[in-house]
């Protein structure tokens, strides 16, 4: 059986999906985050065409509060940036609807293995609609929060803040979370030497997210989405705390701030071999060719 995978398709959604696909993938839903979900949408039927993963299913286009939070004043309004090449671009058309398809495919499991790679929205969906079925989830392996210092704001990272009521709901619910927040994937970086042998369009593409470091002065960028997945696919890479998370939701200047207390039911990375993970992301890249 494999793993769910719930994605808003930037390129480093990408790369931690040709990663998780060593798993297996039963589905992909698609949520608005790094673009709008048309663009989302795009990225994502170009994707399943190109490496024959199953058909995405549509998801939220806003958060479960109504705003549309994106990040496309960094990764532009496609939701990846790339130096030239992308993937073969596959005529848009309408696509099933997530909750059905998510809601079925965890009343098969006991033990659902769930990859989060932006928004919480959907996920958050699921759990209302169907109470049901949260003793199912085994876990969801979520890339999002931040420890330290935030990345959309001081305090919040972006896909805790575009909807951090859907974190809040999945909590109150006692949904297993292993959250893979900024501070370890910082440690995962990628610069020009590790993207130069790639194959194309991985090459422009990995090309295209690394400028966003190189442009703020950095050598190099960090990955995100690809430990998440790396996690999953190599979990002896990692240790893990046991903790009790929470976020913050009334504090304007701290809204979207995960907050950590040492035990508890969820689990957040102590430590990992930072070579060895992004080693193991670049090699899913390598297998595109
Ligand atoms: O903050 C990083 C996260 O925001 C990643 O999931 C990236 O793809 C965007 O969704
Ligand atoms: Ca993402």
């Amino acid at each position: 059986m494999g793993i769910w995978v719930d994605t808003d398709m930037g390129v480093d959604d990408l790369a931690a999906l040709l990663l998780a696909q060593r798993l297996g993938i039963d589905g992909i839903s698609l949520v608005f985050g790094c673009a709008e979900i048309p663009a989302v949408r795009a990225n994502a039927l170009a994707a399943c065409a190109a490496f024959g993963w199953p058909d995405p299913v549509q998801g939220a286009d806003c958060a479960i509060l109504g705003e549309t939070e994106t990040a496309e004043r960094i990764l532009g309004a496609s939701g990846q940036p790339t130096r030239g090449a992308r993937l073969p671009e596959v005529p848009d058309r309408p696509l099933a609807p997530a909750l059905p398809a998510l809601a079925g495919w965890l009343d098969g499991h006991s033990d659902a293995q769930i990859l989060a790679l932006g928004p919480l929205t959907n996920l958050a969906t699921l759990v209302l609609a169907h109470p049901e079925l949260c003793a199912n989830i085994g876990c969801i392996t979520w890339m999002g929060g931040a420890t330290g210092r935030g990345n959309h704001t001081e305090h919040a990272e972006f896909n805790a803040i575009a909807d951090p009521e859907a974190l809040a709901v999945l909590l109150s619910r006692g949904i297993p979370i292993d959250m893979v927040d900024l501070e370890p994937c910082r440690r995962v970086v990628i610069e020009e030497q590790h993207i130069a042998p790639l194959p194309q369009p991985m090459r422009d593409l990995m090309g295209g997210y690394l400028d966003i470091g190189l442009s703020r002065g950095r050598s190099g960028m960090a990955l995100y989405d690809p430990v998440a997945a790396a996690l999953l696919v190599a979990p002896r890479l990692f240790s893990l705390s046991d903790v009790s998370l929470s976020i913050e939701l009334h504090d304007a200047e701290r809204l979207g701030q995960t907050i950590v207390a040492p035990h508890g039911a969820h689990r957040v990375i102590a430590g990992l071999d930072a070579d060895a993970v992004r080693d193991l992301c670049l090699s899913a890249l390598w297998e595109t060719s």
